[in-house]
């Protein structure tokens, strides 16, 4: 009987709870699925494209999207669409269009969401005219929000600050340190394009006040036209481990060395991304898209379309070894058409939060960008 035990006991096993997945038992299960965008629709919206997942500080989880406006195209003008739920995914508020780019020839580019833990903003960081397509220069932008995501500032040129160097975030989300060094950095991560092509992170040691460059991965040959198998770091995804490195997975977009993805190690919160922490996952086979990766209580996640050649197969992975290895069961999302995908999960110790992960991806029957649906992976097989 419970009332008798110790209450030692009782409190060691909490804490333990807290700090770690039970490993044992980790059996991901699809418990909810829902679709949250259609493109092709009514409306002003063509396509939607490159969603986001964010959880908040109030317990809400945001989802953003691209809705852009004329065609499936990565340039022209878009909105960025937001649906909100306050019950962990099971209901969403009808889509708002937080940001509207107008009617720009190579308009708004998503992007990376990143929670600021000690003061609760969502920081959405995006750029506009990353292509040069019709237009000079490109910019990076911020928009934020302190009440959980229901208004939004307008929007802030950062490209102030880090000059207009083309810079696109994520697409995925951006981290706070929460292990030394560098407590309470954020750390968003991106790619650039043929000006200064590579993964680049920005920084900011002041809630988003202010950034400035950090890492940068070069590709090869720099700042020149790329071939296929030249090294060319693109769509990018960090988390922090434990020990206060920052892992980053990237698309290896002209599939050097292997269909598969790059990961790449900063030990110094951000400043910098040595060669000597860059491994190929062989394991992580993929067709060079963006794709999703989470660290959770000692346990990392990934999703992508795990397939060498074509935009198929999501699935999802993970690691006891922080990536160095994959557990060899996975289980798979949607064996169809699907594309970008990202992760999220809740930062608190209740149980409840312990047993989820949330994802959002691109999934269709003909094509990937028919719909953006959203899942509830339950990590313990329902139990
Ligand atoms: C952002 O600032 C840069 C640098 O001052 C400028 O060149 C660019 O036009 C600005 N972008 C926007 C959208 O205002
Ligand atoms: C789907 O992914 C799994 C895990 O990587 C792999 O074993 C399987 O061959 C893939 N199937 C297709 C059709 O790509």
């Amino acid at each position: 009987m419970d009332f008798i035990r110790p209450f030692g006991i009782l409190l060691g096993i909490a804490v333990f709870s807290c700090a770690l997945a039970d490993k044992s038992q980790i059996d991901p299960l699809i418990y909810e699925e829902q679709l949250l965008w259609v493109s092709g629709g009514a409306g002003q919206v063509n396509t939607y494209r490159i969603p986001l997942l964010t959880f908040t500080l109030r317990g809400s989880l945001l989802a953003f999207t691209e809705a852009r406006k004329m065609s499936s195209s990565d340039v022209g003008a878009k909105f960025i669409a937001l649906r909100r739920s306050t019950d962990r995914g099971a209901t969403w508020s009808p889509t708002s269009f937080i940001v509207d780019d107008g009617s720009l020839a190579d308009g708004l580019s998503l992007g990376s969401v990143v929670v600021d833990e000690e003061t609760g903003a969502v920081i959405l960081i995006y750029s506009l005219c990353f292509h040069h397509h019709y237009c000079n220069p490109s910019s990076t932008l911020m928009v934020q929000s302190l009440d959980d995501g229901f208004t939004w500032s307008a929007p802030r040129n950062l490209s102030i600050e880090l000059g207009v160097k083309s810079f696109a975030p994520g697409p995925g989300f951006g981290i706070q340190k929460r292990y030394p060094p560098n407590v309470g950095r954020l750390v968003v991560c991106g790619h650039g394009s043929i000006a200064g092509d590579g993964v680049f992170c920005i920084l900011s040691d002041d809630h988003g006040k202010s950034w400035r460059y950090g890492a940068a991965l070069k590709s090869i040959p720099y700042n020149q036209p790329k071939q296929e198998l030249d090294f060319n770091p693109d769509e990018c995804q960090p988390v922090e481990l434990e020990d206060g490195s920052i892992v980053i997975n990237v698309r290896n977009q002209n599939n050097y060395h292997c269909h598969c993805r790059i990961i790449v190690r900063s030990l110094d919160g951000g400043e910098s991304l040595p060669v000597e922490e860059l491994v190929f996952d062989k394991t992580l086979i993929d067709p060079a898209v963006a794709a999703g990766a989470l660290q959770k209580q000692g346990v990392m996640y990934f999703t992508n379309p795990s397939n060498s050649q074509h935009r198929v197969n999501l699935t999802l992975r993970w690691s006891f070894t922080d990536g160095k290895s994959w557990e060899k069961e996975a289980v798979q999302i949607w064996a169809g058409p699907s594309g970008y995908s990202t992760m999220t999960s809740f930062k608190g110790d209740s149980p409840e939060d312990n047993k989820y992960i949330y994802v959002i991806y691109e999934k269709g029957h003909k094509d990937y960008c028919e719909t953006i649906y959203f899942a509830k992976i339950h990590l313990y097989g329902g139990k």
